[in-house]
Protein backbone atom coordinates (compact mmCIF):
# COMPACT_ATOMS: atom_id res chain seq x y z
CA UNK A 1 0.00 0.00 0.00
CA UNK A 2 1.00 3.66 -1.02
CA UNK A 3 2.16 5.44 2.20
CA UNK A 4 -0.47 8.35 3.16
CA UNK A 5 0.75 11.47 3.66
CA UNK A 6 -0.32 14.97 5.84
CA UNK A 7 1.33 18.11 4.11
CA UNK A 8 1.50 21.53 6.45
CA UNK A 9 2.34 24.77 5.27
CA UNK A 10 3.87 27.17 7.21
CA UNK A 11 2.77 30.78 6.05
CA UNK A 12 -0.65 29.46 5.00
CA UNK A 13 -2.21 33.28 4.37
CA UNK A 14 0.62 34.03 3.15
CA UNK A 15 1.68 35.29 -1.04
CA UNK A 16 3.65 31.97 -2.59
CA UNK A 17 0.78 30.02 -0.81
CA UNK A 18 -1.70 31.57 -2.22
CA UNK A 19 -0.30 32.76 -5.51
CA UNK A 20 1.12 29.00 -6.26
CA UNK A 21 1.11 26.42 -3.39
CA UNK A 22 -3.20 26.26 -3.45
CA UNK A 23 -3.41 26.08 -6.91
CA UNK A 24 -0.64 23.91 -7.71
CA UNK A 25 -1.98 21.48 -5.02
CA UNK A 26 -5.56 21.70 -6.77
CA UNK A 27 -4.31 20.89 -9.97
CA UNK A 28 -2.30 17.56 -8.30
CA UNK A 29 -5.64 16.81 -6.32
CA UNK A 30 -7.35 16.97 -9.89
CA UNK A 31 -5.21 14.66 -11.22
CA UNK A 32 -5.32 12.13 -8.50
CA UNK A 33 -2.12 12.59 -6.92
CA UNK A 34 -3.14 13.51 -3.44
CA UNK A 35 -5.53 10.26 -3.16
CA UNK A 36 -3.10 9.23 -0.44
CA UNK A 37 -3.23 12.53 1.14
CA UNK A 38 -5.33 12.68 4.24
CA UNK A 39 -5.07 16.23 5.47
CA UNK A 40 -3.69 19.71 4.15
CA UNK A 41 -3.26 21.91 7.33
CA UNK A 42 -2.45 25.85 6.54
CA UNK A 43 -0.88 27.88 9.46
CA UNK A 44 -1.00 31.53 9.62
CA UNK A 45 -0.78 33.91 12.69
CA UNK A 46 -3.53 36.32 11.76
CA UNK A 47 -6.08 36.48 14.90
CA UNK A 48 -10.16 36.26 14.89
CA UNK A 49 -9.47 33.60 11.54
CA UNK A 50 -11.04 30.30 11.36
CA UNK A 51 -11.99 27.99 8.95
CA UNK A 52 -14.35 30.06 6.67
CA UNK A 53 -11.92 32.57 6.60
CA UNK A 54 -9.83 30.33 5.67
CA UNK A 55 -11.83 28.52 3.02
CA UNK A 56 -12.15 32.00 1.48
CA UNK A 57 -8.71 32.45 1.07
CA UNK A 58 -8.76 28.76 -0.56
CA UNK A 59 -11.71 29.48 -2.89
CA UNK A 60 -10.15 33.19 -3.82
CA UNK A 61 -6.62 31.22 -4.68
CA UNK A 62 -8.36 28.40 -7.05
CA UNK A 63 -10.90 30.70 -8.52
CA UNK A 64 -13.08 27.07 -8.18
CA UNK A 65 -16.05 26.32 -5.36
CA UNK A 66 -14.87 22.82 -4.98
CA UNK A 67 -16.10 21.92 -1.20
CA UNK A 68 -14.51 18.26 -1.76
CA UNK A 69 -11.49 19.62 -2.27
CA UNK A 70 -11.68 21.88 0.81
CA UNK A 71 -12.63 18.88 3.39
CA UNK A 72 -9.14 18.25 2.90
CA UNK A 73 -7.91 21.45 4.57
CA UNK A 74 -7.39 22.57 8.46
CA UNK A 75 -6.74 26.04 9.58
CA UNK A 76 -4.21 25.75 12.50
CA UNK A 77 -3.41 29.45 14.26
CA UNK A 78 -0.08 29.14 14.92
CA UNK A 79 2.34 32.23 15.67
CA UNK A 80 5.60 30.59 14.59
CA UNK A 81 8.14 32.58 17.25
CA UNK A 82 6.28 30.71 19.77
CA UNK A 83 7.02 27.58 20.71
CA UNK A 84 4.28 27.33 23.12
CA UNK A 85 2.12 27.56 20.03
CA UNK A 86 3.45 24.75 18.28
CA UNK A 87 1.35 22.95 20.56
CA UNK A 88 -2.12 23.22 18.28
CA UNK A 89 -0.52 21.53 15.46
CA UNK A 90 1.03 18.93 17.82
CA UNK A 91 -2.61 17.96 18.89
CA UNK A 92 -3.77 17.83 14.91
CA UNK A 93 -0.78 15.67 14.24
CA UNK A 94 -1.07 13.30 16.93
CA UNK A 95 -3.81 12.32 15.04
CA UNK A 96 -2.04 10.55 11.69
CA UNK A 97 0.22 8.14 13.69
CA UNK A 98 0.71 6.55 10.26
CA UNK A 99 1.34 9.37 7.70
CA UNK A 100 4.09 10.86 6.85
CA UNK A 101 4.38 15.06 7.55
CA UNK A 102 5.27 17.24 4.69
CA UNK A 103 6.42 20.72 6.20
CA UNK A 104 6.52 23.42 3.84
CA UNK A 105 7.50 26.29 5.10
CA UNK A 106 6.90 29.22 2.68
CA UNK A 107 7.70 31.71 4.95
CA UNK A 108 10.28 34.82 4.56
CA UNK A 109 13.40 33.43 4.93
CA UNK A 110 14.53 35.17 8.17
CA UNK A 111 12.07 32.94 9.80
CA UNK A 112 13.63 29.75 8.80
CA UNK A 113 16.06 29.05 12.24
CA UNK A 114 13.56 29.48 14.45
CA UNK A 115 10.87 27.32 12.51
CA UNK A 116 13.41 24.60 11.94
CA UNK A 117 14.20 24.42 15.87
CA UNK A 118 10.60 24.66 17.18
CA UNK A 119 8.97 22.26 14.81
CA UNK A 120 12.19 19.72 15.45
CA UNK A 121 11.60 20.18 19.25
CA UNK A 122 8.00 19.09 18.46
CA UNK A 123 8.62 16.33 16.06
CA UNK A 124 10.55 14.58 19.08
CA UNK A 125 7.70 13.64 20.57
CA UNK A 126 6.03 12.10 16.96
CA UNK A 127 6.91 8.83 15.30
CA UNK A 128 5.85 9.82 11.71
CA UNK A 129 8.30 9.84 8.66
CA UNK A 130 8.73 13.47 7.82
CA UNK A 131 10.36 15.39 4.97
CA UNK A 132 11.12 19.45 5.30
CA UNK A 133 10.88 21.89 1.95
CA UNK A 134 12.49 25.03 2.54
CA UNK A 135 11.67 27.95 0.35
CA UNK A 136 15.04 30.20 -1.35
CA UNK A 137 16.80 32.24 -0.40
CA UNK A 138 18.48 29.69 1.99
CA UNK A 139 20.41 32.05 4.00
CA UNK A 140 21.32 35.42 3.34
CA UNK A 141 24.97 34.83 2.75
CA UNK A 142 27.47 32.32 3.45
CA UNK A 143 28.16 32.17 6.81
CA UNK A 144 23.95 32.18 7.54
CA UNK A 145 23.59 29.59 5.10
CA UNK A 146 26.24 26.94 6.81
CA UNK A 147 24.45 28.22 10.33
CA UNK A 148 20.74 27.17 9.06
CA UNK A 149 22.48 23.72 7.43
CA UNK A 150 23.75 23.12 11.25
CA UNK A 151 20.51 23.55 12.11
CA UNK A 152 18.51 21.46 10.22
CA UNK A 153 20.88 19.15 10.43
CA UNK A 154 20.19 18.67 13.98
CA UNK A 155 16.56 17.63 13.79
CA UNK A 156 16.77 16.18 9.87
CA UNK A 157 18.03 14.39 7.65
CA UNK A 158 19.52 15.10 4.48
CA UNK A 159 17.21 12.61 2.63
CA UNK A 160 14.29 14.60 4.59
CA UNK A 161 15.49 18.25 3.65
CA UNK A 162 13.97 19.63 0.02
CA UNK A 163 15.56 22.89 -0.55
CA UNK A 164 13.68 23.98 -3.40
CA UNK A 165 14.58 26.22 -6.00
CA UNK A 166 11.11 26.60 -8.73
CA UNK A 167 13.44 27.13 -11.67
CA UNK A 168 14.52 23.94 -11.60
CA UNK A 169 11.22 22.33 -12.33
CA UNK A 170 10.67 24.51 -14.74
CA UNK A 171 10.49 22.47 -18.61
CA UNK A 172 12.71 23.87 -20.39
CA UNK A 173 15.20 23.92 -17.53
CA UNK A 174 14.89 20.40 -17.17
CA UNK A 175 15.38 19.90 -21.19
CA UNK A 176 18.78 21.05 -20.89
CA UNK A 177 19.72 17.85 -19.10
CA UNK A 178 18.15 15.94 -21.89
CA UNK A 179 18.85 17.44 -24.75
CA UNK A 180 22.93 17.50 -23.45
CA UNK A 181 22.71 14.21 -23.00
CA UNK A 182 20.82 12.13 -25.13
CA UNK A 183 21.59 13.68 -28.10
CA UNK A 184 25.35 13.33 -29.74
CA UNK A 185 25.07 16.39 -32.48
CA UNK A 186 24.70 18.59 -29.46
CA UNK A 187 27.08 16.41 -27.15
CA UNK A 188 30.55 16.80 -29.76
CA UNK A 189 30.19 20.66 -29.76
CA UNK A 190 29.27 21.33 -26.48
CA UNK A 191 32.63 22.84 -25.30
CA UNK A 192 35.23 25.45 -25.22
CA UNK A 193 36.45 24.59 -28.84
CA UNK A 194 33.05 25.45 -30.63
CA UNK A 195 31.33 27.48 -27.87
CA UNK A 196 32.67 31.24 -27.73
CA UNK A 197 30.12 32.12 -25.01
CA UNK A 198 27.03 31.94 -22.79
CA UNK A 199 24.42 33.95 -22.11
CA UNK A 200 22.04 33.55 -18.79
CA UNK A 201 19.47 36.17 -18.33
CA UNK A 202 16.11 36.51 -16.02
CA UNK A 203 14.67 39.63 -16.70
CA UNK A 204 11.50 40.52 -15.72
CA UNK A 205 9.16 43.25 -16.56
CA UNK A 206 7.66 43.49 -13.02
CA UNK A 207 9.48 45.37 -10.01
CA UNK A 208 9.34 44.14 -6.45
CA UNK A 209 5.25 43.53 -6.11
CA UNK A 210 4.71 44.13 -2.43
CA UNK A 211 7.85 42.48 -1.17
CA UNK A 212 9.98 44.96 -0.40
CA UNK A 213 10.52 44.19 3.54
CA UNK A 214 11.96 40.66 1.77
CA UNK A 215 13.79 42.35 -1.65
CA UNK A 216 15.03 45.44 -0.10
CA UNK A 217 17.35 42.74 2.24
CA UNK A 218 18.47 40.86 -0.61
CA UNK A 219 18.67 42.44 -3.60
CA UNK A 220 18.78 40.77 -7.23
CA UNK A 221 22.60 38.96 -6.62
CA UNK A 222 20.52 37.23 -3.67
CA UNK A 223 17.19 36.69 -4.78
CA UNK A 224 18.19 35.12 -8.42
CA UNK A 225 22.09 34.79 -9.64
CA UNK A 226 23.23 32.78 -6.03
CA UNK A 227 19.97 30.03 -6.66
CA UNK A 228 17.99 30.11 -9.91
CA UNK A 229 20.91 31.35 -12.59
CA UNK A 230 24.11 29.52 -10.81
CA UNK A 231 21.64 26.26 -10.97
CA UNK A 232 20.91 27.18 -14.45
CA UNK A 233 24.72 27.59 -15.14
CA UNK A 234 24.82 23.76 -13.44
CA UNK A 235 23.02 22.31 -15.51
CA UNK A 236 24.81 23.74 -18.67
CA UNK A 237 27.93 23.05 -17.90
CA UNK A 238 27.94 19.69 -15.82
CA UNK A 239 29.65 16.56 -17.15
CA UNK A 240 27.27 13.61 -17.79
CA UNK A 241 26.68 11.99 -14.33
CA UNK A 242 28.19 8.40 -13.86
CA UNK A 243 24.29 7.00 -13.37
CA UNK A 244 20.87 8.16 -13.14
CA UNK A 245 20.63 8.64 -9.48
CA UNK A 246 19.69 11.78 -7.07
CA UNK A 247 23.20 11.85 -5.97
CA UNK A 248 24.94 11.39 -9.40
CA UNK A 249 23.40 14.19 -10.90
CA UNK A 250 23.80 16.50 -7.95
CA UNK A 251 27.61 14.85 -7.56
CA UNK A 252 28.07 16.82 -11.37
CA UNK A 253 26.42 20.08 -10.31
CA UNK A 254 28.91 20.36 -7.45
CA UNK A 255 31.89 19.56 -9.79
CA UNK A 256 31.16 21.90 -11.98
CA UNK A 257 30.24 24.53 -9.04
CA UNK A 258 33.82 24.27 -7.55
CA UNK A 259 35.69 24.94 -10.95
CA UNK A 260 33.97 28.01 -11.13
CA UNK A 261 36.94 30.54 -11.07
CA UNK A 262 36.85 32.55 -7.42
CA UNK A 263 36.19 36.11 -8.63
CA UNK A 264 38.42 37.84 -5.59
CA UNK A 265 37.58 40.51 -3.62
CA UNK A 266 39.48 43.26 -5.47
CA UNK A 267 38.17 41.93 -8.75
CA UNK A 268 34.41 42.30 -8.84
CA UNK A 269 34.35 45.83 -10.47
CA UNK A 270 36.16 43.45 -13.16
CA UNK A 271 33.53 40.44 -13.22
CA UNK A 272 30.11 42.53 -12.17
CA UNK A 273 27.92 45.45 -12.92
CA UNK A 274 24.68 45.83 -11.00
CA UNK A 275 22.02 48.66 -11.03
CA UNK A 276 18.96 50.09 -9.35
CA UNK A 277 15.93 50.89 -11.10
CA UNK A 278 14.67 54.40 -11.35
CA UNK A 279 12.42 55.59 -9.31
CA UNK A 280 12.66 52.39 -6.85
CA UNK A 281 12.91 54.52 -4.12
CA UNK A 282 9.83 56.61 -4.59
CA UNK A 283 8.18 53.28 -5.45
CA UNK A 284 8.98 51.82 -2.78
CA UNK A 285 8.63 55.14 -0.22
CA UNK A 286 12.24 54.61 0.92
CA UNK A 287 14.54 57.47 1.43
CA UNK A 288 17.58 55.76 0.84
CA UNK A 289 18.83 51.90 -0.36
CA UNK A 290 21.72 51.13 -2.09
CA UNK A 291 20.09 47.58 -3.05
CA UNK A 292 20.58 46.56 -6.56
CA UNK A 293 17.36 45.67 -8.81
CA UNK A 294 19.55 44.69 -11.68
CA UNK A 295 22.83 42.29 -11.08
CA UNK A 296 25.51 41.24 -14.29
CA UNK A 297 28.23 38.65 -13.34
CA UNK A 298 30.80 36.74 -15.54
CA UNK A 299 32.37 34.00 -14.52
CA UNK A 300 34.55 31.55 -16.07
CA UNK A 301 34.56 28.07 -15.58
CA UNK A 302 38.62 26.06 -14.71
CA UNK A 303 38.08 22.72 -16.43
CA UNK A 304 39.05 21.13 -19.57
CA UNK A 305 35.56 21.60 -20.96
CA UNK A 306 35.09 25.41 -20.82
CA UNK A 307 38.65 26.84 -20.41
CA UNK A 308 38.19 30.28 -21.48
CA UNK A 309 34.73 30.29 -22.09
CA UNK A 310 32.71 33.40 -20.32
CA UNK A 311 29.42 32.74 -18.61
CA UNK A 312 27.83 35.51 -18.52
CA UNK A 313 24.62 36.06 -16.22
CA UNK A 314 22.04 38.97 -16.04
CA UNK A 315 18.77 39.57 -13.88
CA UNK A 316 16.72 42.20 -13.10
CA UNK A 317 13.25 44.15 -12.74
CA UNK A 318 11.13 46.72 -14.79
CA UNK A 319 12.87 46.38 -17.66
CA UNK A 320 11.83 46.51 -20.93
CA UNK A 321 10.18 42.57 -21.01
CA UNK A 322 10.25 39.20 -19.36
CA UNK A 323 12.70 36.58 -20.76
CA UNK A 324 14.10 33.78 -19.00
CA UNK A 325 16.89 32.44 -21.71
CA UNK A 326 20.27 30.63 -21.92
CA UNK A 327 21.50 31.51 -24.94
CA UNK A 328 24.78 29.43 -26.62
CA UNK A 329 26.68 31.84 -28.82
CA UNK A 330 28.64 29.35 -31.12
CA UNK A 331 32.71 30.53 -32.71
CA UNK A 332 32.39 32.42 -35.54
CA UNK A 333 33.60 30.47 -38.93
CA UNK A 334 37.47 30.39 -39.71
CA UNK A 335 38.44 33.25 -41.88
CA UNK A 336 38.87 31.07 -44.68
CA UNK A 337 35.03 30.51 -44.76
CA UNK A 338 34.20 33.70 -44.72
CA UNK A 339 36.78 34.86 -47.93
CA UNK A 340 35.14 31.94 -50.07
CA UNK A 341 31.89 33.68 -48.96
CA UNK A 342 33.15 37.26 -49.21
CA UNK A 343 31.26 37.45 -45.85
CA UNK A 344 31.36 37.17 -42.66
CA UNK A 345 28.13 34.70 -41.31
CA UNK A 346 26.72 35.26 -38.36
CA UNK A 347 27.21 33.22 -35.19
CA UNK A 348 24.85 30.04 -35.06
CA UNK A 349 22.80 29.66 -31.98
CA UNK A 350 21.04 27.36 -29.25
CA UNK A 351 18.33 29.07 -27.06
CA UNK A 352 16.77 28.08 -24.35
CA UNK A 353 13.30 30.00 -23.52
CA UNK A 354 12.54 29.22 -20.38
CA UNK A 355 10.05 31.98 -19.57
CA UNK A 356 7.31 33.38 -20.83
CA UNK A 357 7.00 30.57 -22.73
CA UNK A 358 8.95 27.35 -23.33
CA UNK A 359 11.11 26.84 -26.62
CA UNK A 360 14.26 25.66 -27.90
CA UNK A 361 15.37 27.50 -30.74
CA UNK A 362 18.41 26.73 -33.19
CA UNK A 363 19.95 29.22 -35.42
CA UNK A 364 21.88 28.83 -38.14
CA UNK A 365 23.08 30.32 -41.48
CA UNK A 366 21.47 29.57 -44.69
CA UNK A 367 21.64 31.58 -48.18
CA UNK A 368 18.53 33.25 -48.96
CA UNK A 369 15.91 31.92 -50.71
CA UNK A 370 16.90 32.01 -54.36
CA UNK A 371 19.88 33.60 -54.30
CA UNK A 372 23.57 32.51 -56.13
CA UNK A 373 25.28 29.78 -54.17
CA UNK A 374 28.05 31.61 -52.58
CA UNK A 375 25.35 34.51 -51.35
CA UNK A 376 26.17 35.35 -47.85
CA UNK A 377 23.97 33.50 -45.66
CA UNK A 378 21.64 34.78 -43.37
CA UNK A 379 20.05 33.67 -39.62
CA UNK A 380 17.73 30.72 -39.64
CA UNK A 381 15.82 29.28 -36.92
CA UNK A 382 14.05 25.93 -36.46
CA UNK A 383 11.98 25.75 -33.02
CA UNK A 384 10.61 24.07 -31.13
CA UNK A 385 8.04 24.88 -28.49
CA UNK A 386 5.65 22.79 -25.79
CA UNK A 387 2.91 24.17 -23.09
CA UNK A 388 3.73 25.40 -19.85
CA UNK A 389 3.75 23.09 -16.76
CA UNK A 390 3.58 24.91 -13.37
CA UNK A 391 7.26 24.26 -12.05
CA UNK A 392 5.54 23.74 -8.47
CA UNK A 393 3.48 21.21 -9.57
CA UNK A 394 6.63 19.07 -10.78
CA UNK A 395 8.47 19.27 -7.37
CA UNK A 396 5.40 18.89 -5.87
CA UNK A 397 5.05 15.23 -6.96
CA UNK A 398 8.77 14.65 -6.44
CA UNK A 399 8.47 15.71 -3.04
CA UNK A 400 5.36 13.62 -2.24
CA UNK A 401 7.41 10.35 -3.96
CA UNK A 402 10.70 11.46 -2.22
CA UNK A 403 13.04 11.97 -5.39
CA UNK A 404 15.27 14.98 -4.11
CA UNK A 405 17.23 15.13 -7.94
CA UNK A 406 15.80 18.71 -8.70
CA UNK A 407 16.60 19.79 -5.08
CA UNK A 408 19.49 21.35 -3.79
CA UNK A 409 21.68 19.49 -1.91
CA UNK A 410 23.59 21.11 1.46
CA UNK A 411 26.87 21.68 -0.01
CA UNK A 412 25.64 22.43 -3.61
CA UNK A 413 24.09 25.66 -1.27
CA UNK A 414 27.39 26.52 0.61
CA UNK A 415 29.20 26.43 -2.48
CA UNK A 416 27.10 28.78 -4.66
CA UNK A 417 27.17 31.09 -1.94
CA UNK A 418 30.81 30.83 -1.70
CA UNK A 419 30.79 31.72 -5.42
CA UNK A 420 28.75 35.21 -4.95
CA UNK A 421 29.99 36.11 -1.08
CA UNK A 422 32.88 38.20 -2.18
CA UNK A 423 30.40 40.28 -4.64
CA UNK A 424 28.10 40.40 -1.61
CA UNK A 425 31.19 42.12 0.58
CA UNK A 426 32.08 44.39 -2.32
CA UNK A 427 29.06 45.86 -3.11
CA UNK A 428 28.15 46.40 0.63
CA UNK A 429 31.00 48.16 1.03
CA UNK A 430 30.83 50.33 -2.23
CA UNK A 431 27.01 52.48 -2.61
CA UNK A 432 27.83 53.72 -6.02
CA UNK A 433 25.10 52.39 -7.86
CA UNK A 434 24.03 52.91 -11.51
CA UNK A 435 20.73 53.89 -12.02
CA UNK A 436 18.69 52.47 -15.17
CA UNK A 437 15.26 53.80 -16.72
CA UNK A 438 12.30 51.20 -15.96
CA UNK A 439 11.32 49.48 -19.39
CA UNK A 440 14.86 49.81 -20.64
CA UNK A 441 17.45 46.34 -21.05
CA UNK A 442 19.34 47.86 -17.81
CA UNK A 443 22.22 50.16 -16.47
CA UNK A 444 24.04 51.28 -19.52
CA UNK A 445 27.36 49.85 -17.07
CA UNK A 446 26.04 46.60 -18.71
CA UNK A 447 26.02 47.13 -22.45
CA UNK A 448 29.60 48.40 -21.82
CA UNK A 449 30.27 45.43 -19.52
CA UNK A 450 29.79 43.33 -22.12
CA UNK A 451 30.75 45.72 -25.09
CA UNK A 452 34.58 45.70 -23.36
CA UNK A 453 34.71 41.62 -24.24
CA UNK A 454 33.33 42.79 -27.98
CA UNK A 455 30.07 41.19 -27.03
CA UNK A 456 26.37 41.81 -27.19
CA UNK A 457 23.41 41.26 -25.03
CA UNK A 458 21.08 38.61 -26.89
CA UNK A 459 17.79 38.22 -27.33
CA UNK A 460 15.61 35.20 -28.04
CA UNK A 461 12.00 35.62 -30.19
C1 LIG B 1 11.58 34.36 -7.37
C2 LIG B 1 12.12 35.72 -7.02
O1 LIG B 1 12.37 33.35 -6.82
O2 LIG B 1 11.55 34.24 -8.79
C3 LIG B 1 11.28 36.82 -7.66
O3 LIG B 1 12.10 35.87 -5.61
C4 LIG B 1 11.16 36.60 -9.14
O4 LIG B 1 11.83 38.09 -7.39
C5 LIG B 1 10.71 35.17 -9.45
O5 LIG B 1 10.22 37.52 -9.65
C6 LIG B 1 10.75 34.87 -10.93
O6 LIG B 1 10.19 33.61 -11.13
P1 LIG B 1 9.33 33.27 -12.43
O7 LIG B 1 9.00 31.83 -12.27
O8 LIG B 1 8.15 34.20 -12.39
O9 LIG B 1 10.21 33.57 -13.58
Amino acid sequence: MEKRFVIIIFGGLGDLARSKLYPVLYNLYKRYHLINCSKIIGTGRRPNFGKEEFIQILKDSIKVDDSKFFSLFEFVKINLDKVEEYKNLKEILSRFREEELIFYLATPPFTFESIVINLGDLLKELPNKRKVVIEKPFGYDLESARRLNRIIKEYFKEEEIYRIDHFLGKETVQNIFGLRFSNIIFEGIWNRNFIDHIQISALEDIGVEGRLGYYDKVGALRDMVQNHLIQILALIAMEPPCCISENAIRDEKVKVLKSIKEIKYEEVPLYTVRGQYEGYLADEGLSKSYTETYAGVKFYIENLRWDGVPFYLRTGKKLKKKETSVIIVFKKIPGLFSKLLDCTPQEDMIGFKISPENKIILSFQLRPLGSSILSCPIPTAMEWSSQNIEAYETLFIDIIKGDQTLFIREDEIEKSWEIVQPIIDFWKNDPKIPIYPVGSFGPKEAEDFIKKDGRVWRYLQ
